[in-house]
């Protein structure tokens, strides 16, 4: 019998290469709830690092309502949603949701524990082997390998080109076939032309797949991406998530009541996991409600990011174009990005560097994620440490 010394030290061989790239990633602990102060290593910083854009994740009455939700519900839903841990917090959520955002007439909602499971959940529903998932080169992961799940064949298309993914569909015909994109893109906070793509998804018969991890709570007065665009369609699967703008946990795909139900009777990530607990659906039914009555909050982060551009205009890094609260400051090389990531958090401000595979090679960046919950102080004190680095 062999040892397992010869595998260990492969998969080490591999590690050291990722941190010879300066690629290694590692993780911060934090000992506050998330808010634009976080305290890390008995430190504390200034945090432009979270997806809490509403200000929500430690907000009161969210809090209270997941408080009330442990006591009437218990801790774990204890099955899945079929077999038993599908209780009276999460339909009634769905019920709220599917009224919210309303992708088409009669929308139903089915919420899922993560993004990255409603994903998987879709493509793997509604795509097999021989058909085709047209894919925004720069999606989030979890679409792709949603695609990979369903065996499917991704075909990827430039960064928000409609007229490459014209030609692209031109090319590639098959039984089914999905165009599939993020609204808000993760990395760049800049917007899919989906007005666009949906007309595509029309002229040749396909599904339009998008997800709204960063628009749902955000924009379209909260009701996220497709009614910022004003746009509603039988043959749009909308995926939003609960973990960011409404600051709980969680997602949710609103849909045609028939997608709806493929989902719950086919999907895997659906069917073979056990229910989020149901004190996190009532703390996401309270985010709902301060997200529908948001317009302050929405109308603050909208300030912020304009003083945030205005103010950013004579530094030497580029802010690449985006009217949302992701704001990347593009530094180019890997070394650099996480190099000025320190500098700055030497200053008492955090704002993490983004390096390959997340974004492409020669694109490194610092994410600078605006939140309800800075103040004009926060992104004034943020400026500052960015010109006292460019000095
Ligand atoms: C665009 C996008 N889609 C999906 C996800 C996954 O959502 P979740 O974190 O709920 O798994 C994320 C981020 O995590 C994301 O940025």
């Amino acid at each position: 019998m062999t040892g397992t010394a010869p595998r260990i030290a492969q998969l080490e061989r591999s590690l050291a290469r990722r941190s010879a790239d300066g690629l290694a990633r590692s993780r911060r602990t934090l000992a506050t709830p998330q808010g634009p102060r976080v305290a890390i290593d008995g430190r504390t910083l200034l945090a432009f690092a979270s997806n809490d854009y509403l200000g929500l994740a430690n907000e009161e009455a969210v809090v209270a309502a997941a408080r009330e939700g442990m006591q009437d519900f218990g801790v774990g839903a204890g099955a899945s949603h079929l077999l038993g841990g599908h209780m009276v917090p999460h339909e009634a959520l769905e019920r709220e949701l599917a009224a919210f955002v309303a992708p088409c007439i009669g929308a139903r909602v089915l919420a899922f524990s993560s993004g990255y499971l409603a994903n998987l959940a879709i493509l793997s529903a509604l795509a097999g082997r021989g058909d085709v998932v047209f894919a925004d080169r720069l999606n989030h992961a979890c679409l792709n390998d949603g695609a990979l799940l369903a065996r499917a064949r991704l075909v990827r298309y430039a960064h928000a080109d409609a007229d490459v993914l014209a030609a692209r569909m031109a090319e590639h015909s098959a039984a089914r076939r999905i165009i599939a994109t993020d609204a808000v893109f993760s990395m760049d906070g800049d917007l899919a032309p989906l007005p666009r793509l949906l007309e595509l998804a029309q002229r040749h018969d396909a599904w339009l797949v998008v997800d709204d991890a960063h628009g749902f709570g955000v924009l379209g007065d909260g009701r996220g991406s497709l009614a910022h665009f004003g746009i509603a369609s039988e043959r749009i699967v909308y995926m939003g998530t609960l973990g960011k703008a409404a600051g709980v946990a969680g997602a949710f795909v609103a849909a045609h009541p028939v997608v709806i139900e493929t989902l719950l009777q086919f999907a895997r990530s659906y069917v073979y996991t056990t229910a989020a607990p149901a004190l996190l659906a009532q703390a996401a039914r309270a985010a709902l409600v301060l997200i529908r009555d948001g317009r302050a909050r929405r109308d603050r982060l909208h300030r912020l990011i304009a003083r945030l551009r205005d103010g950013a205009k004579s530094l030497p890094w580029r802010l690449a174009p985006s009217v949302t609260a992701i704001q990347p400051l593009v530094v180019g090389g890997s070394e650099a990005a996480v190099e000025l990531s320190r500098r700055l958090e030497a200053r008492g401000v955090w704002v993490p560097a983004i390096r390959p595979p997340t974004v492409p090679a020669g694109s490194a960046r610092l994410r600078i994620s605006l939140s309800a919950a800075h103040d004009e102080a926060d992104v004034d004190a943020l400026l500052a440490a960015l010109a006292d680095c460019a000095r």
